[in-house]
């Protein structure tokens, strides 16, 4: 497989088998890390994390996954540089573009990430915008293989803010890869219906299939339960409206319970905030699973980094 070169900016662009194959690989440097040995696939590559918004698992991983493969990161603060405000995105683009070999880029509008793709001429990895959060749903995929052994098959149901970041890209994730995907939301936070209908084609083509719902009945069957903070990054203004919106779907036992598997997992891809949108006794079963998932954004960004950057990659 080779993706050199590629951008990673959402999972629409991926193949699934681009997909599978970066989830092979990150399992893959998992093992290699447990195993004590560091690689040089990224040798002498120079990363800029540019970080508008705060993160402590992706900087962290983004960071650890370059220093295990040999590069150098340089991490930029939104206030710390002129992206969008003194100088257009176009021109810091074109500079990063020359001094770096690939850039992550954290931030607000998605359009933002887009064009330091489409004007630096490297790389550009999307560490999360207000649309979608495609690392962490790679992050997500491998959990899910960790616990289950394959995806295909199973139901994810996603509970919460149908309309974020994370739901946008759990949909394409989840769709392309032959995982049934339920939203339960409220009508208001339902996905945008573009969206929808693209992941109607994935699933079609993978045997997935995509329920929006208000009902939390929804949960029967379900795998694996996932859900998110109710207010974004950003969004921290809206917080007494969604706490209105939101309550009743809130994850607790009496939800869990609702999927009658004994097997089913909680997911979330953190920060979490306890009482809202997952009570605190339910975090806590299922923190075994919710850090594993935390651990694999790490190999799942490593993998991303390799695969469109690096030299020596495995054959499988
Ligand atoms: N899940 C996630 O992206 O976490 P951070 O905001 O800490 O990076
Ligand atoms: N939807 C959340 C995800 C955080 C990883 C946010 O954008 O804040």
């Amino acid at each position: 497989m080779d993706l050199k070169g590629r951008c990673f900016l959402t999972l629409k662009d991926y193949t699934p088998e681009e997909i599978q194959w970066l989830l092979d690989l990150a399992a893959h440097l998992k093992k290699e890390k447990k195993l004590g040995l560091h690689g040089s696939r990224l040798q002498g590559k120079n990363i800029a994390l540019i970080f508008e918004k705060p993160s402590t698992r992706t900087r962290c991983s983004f960071t650890i996954g370059c220093l295990d493969e040999g590069a150098y990161p340089t991490y930029l603060g939104g206030d710390e540089i002129q992206l969008g405000h003194k100088e257009s995105i176009e021109d810091t683009a074109r500079v990063l573009g020359r001094l770096f070999d690939a850039i992550e880029y954290r931030g607000f509008a998605h359009s933002k990430v887009e064009a330091l793709a489409k004007y630096s001429g490297v790389p550009v990895w999307n560490g999360l915008t207000d649309e979608f959060h495609p690392t962490q749903v790679l992050a997500d995929l491998l959990t899910l293989i960790e616990r289950f052994g394959h995806l295909a098959g199973l139901k994810l149901v996603f509970v919460g803010d149908g309309r974020n970041n994370m739901a946008h890209s759990l949909m394409i994730g989840c769709t392309k890869m032959g995982v049934h995907f339920s939203i339960v939301a409220p009508k208001q936070l339902w996905p945008d219906e573009g969206l929808v209908s693209m992941c109607k084609q994935w699933a079609e083509a993978s045997g997935a299939s995509i329920q929006l719902s208000e009902d939390l009945e929804e949960v029967r069957g379900a795998d694996a339960v996932y859900t998110d903070v109710w207010c974004s990054m950003g969004e921290e203004a809206k917080a007494a409206e969604r706490i209105a919106l939101l309550s009743p779907y809130q994850v607790n036992e009496a939800l869990m319970q609702k999927s009658g598997k004994d097997q089913t997992v909680l997911l979330h891809c953190l920060p979490a905030v306890k009482g809202n949108e997952v009570t605190e006794e339910t975090f806590e079963k299922y923190a075994d699973v919710i850090f594993d998932e935390a651990e694999n954004r790490m190999h799942t960004i490593k993998a991303v980094m390799v695969a469109t950057l690096g030299s020596d990659l495995p054959e499988f």
